[in-house]
């Protein structure tokens, strides 16, 4: 599809008091009575948190070797169905699930904890959750924002950084989910890959060998998924990837280069007062 197909710099709305686009409340009643399965595996964030990152390790724990037809032909976008989207010319995330043919389906959401289907927790389904420091993840969904344009349009970044903390961006502000679930934090994703990784699979009840996991390694590095038409999402007519790549940094603390002092100062402030969890502990360098 091109460009000029689809809603380009949407309106936000307030969406039962969470910011959104029509993108992702116009399948609103497929989406709340998606019929999950007792094997799904539902991989939960907020968008930039390392979605894309855990959903290809997932996918090649499960399915890699399932033949190198898959891993060169099926963008991971199809591999790993995004439930809520829905925009024109394009499978709806939830026919997508539907038709998806392997098991366990792999399901991408970046629905706050209150909208996300009810059948998930009914089934007991399997929740990864991946969550990334507030200042670099603002920072990767301001960027994100600049080249996808099917996002609204960030502004600049302090106006962004702004809206971001009020929570005037697509799917408000950033919000801890709790219980029934695997918490992985990006920080630690980049700290010690493997040690993350033998957790997410005792969490799966997976017991890769050595050289699997070291293939599925190898795989999911920064570099190799930069060059990866499958996970880079050069596909996708809607991004420019000149103005930003889909593949950005990768890193922990980029938000250095980004914050101002005074920005600084007034998000550390804003967070103190909105993150009264004492266990939730976010590391914004390594
Ligand atoms: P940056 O913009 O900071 O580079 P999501 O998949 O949720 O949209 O998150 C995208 C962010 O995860 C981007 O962050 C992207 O570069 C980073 N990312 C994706 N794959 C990665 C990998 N293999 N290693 C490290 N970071 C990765």
């Amino acid at each position: 599809f091109s460009q000029m197909e689809v809603p380009c710099r949407p309106e936000l709305f307030d969406f039962h008091g969470v910011s959104m686009i029509s993108a992702f409340t116009d399948n609103w009643e497929n989406v709340q009575n998606f019929k999950a399965r007792p094997d799904d595996i539902l991989i939960a964030t907020y968008p930039k948190a390392g979605t894309t990152w855990v959903s290809y390790i997932l996918d090649l724990l499960y399915f890699g070797n399932m033949g190198l037809d898959r891993q060169t032909s099926i963008p991971l976008y199809d591999r790993v169905p995004f439930l809520e989207i829905c925009v024109p010319f394009l499978p709806s995330g939830t026919d997508l699930a539907d038709k998806l043919p392997t098991t366990p389906r792999l399901i991408k959401t970046h629905l706050p904890v209150q909208f996300v289907p009810k059948s998930f927790w009914e089934q007991q389904c399997r929740i990864v959750y991946v969550a990334r420091n507030a200042k670099d993840n603002a920072v990767s969904f301001f960027h994100f924002n600049r080249m996808n344009l099917v996002q609204p349009d960030p502004g600049d970044w302090s106006t962004f950084l702004q809206e971001f903390m009020e929570g005037k961006r697509v799917f408000g502000s950033k919000k801890q989910t709790y219980s029934n679930l695997h918490y992985m934090f990006y920080e630690d994703l980049i700290e010690d890959y493997r040690r993350e990784i033998d957790g997410l699979c005792s969490f799966l009840g997976l017991s890769p060998s050595a050289e699997e996991k070291e293939r599925v390694r190898a795989s999911v590095t920064f570099d190799s998924m930069k060059q990866n038409k499958m996970t880079n999402c050069s596909t996708v007519a809607v991004m420019d990837q000149k103005v930003s790549p889909f593949m950005r940094k990768g890193k922990v603390g980029d938000w250095k280069n980004h914050f101002t002092v005074a920005q600084n100062e007034q998000f550390d402030e804003d967070y103190k007062k909105k993150m009264k969890n004492p266990d939730l502990k976010f590391r914004f360098e390594i």
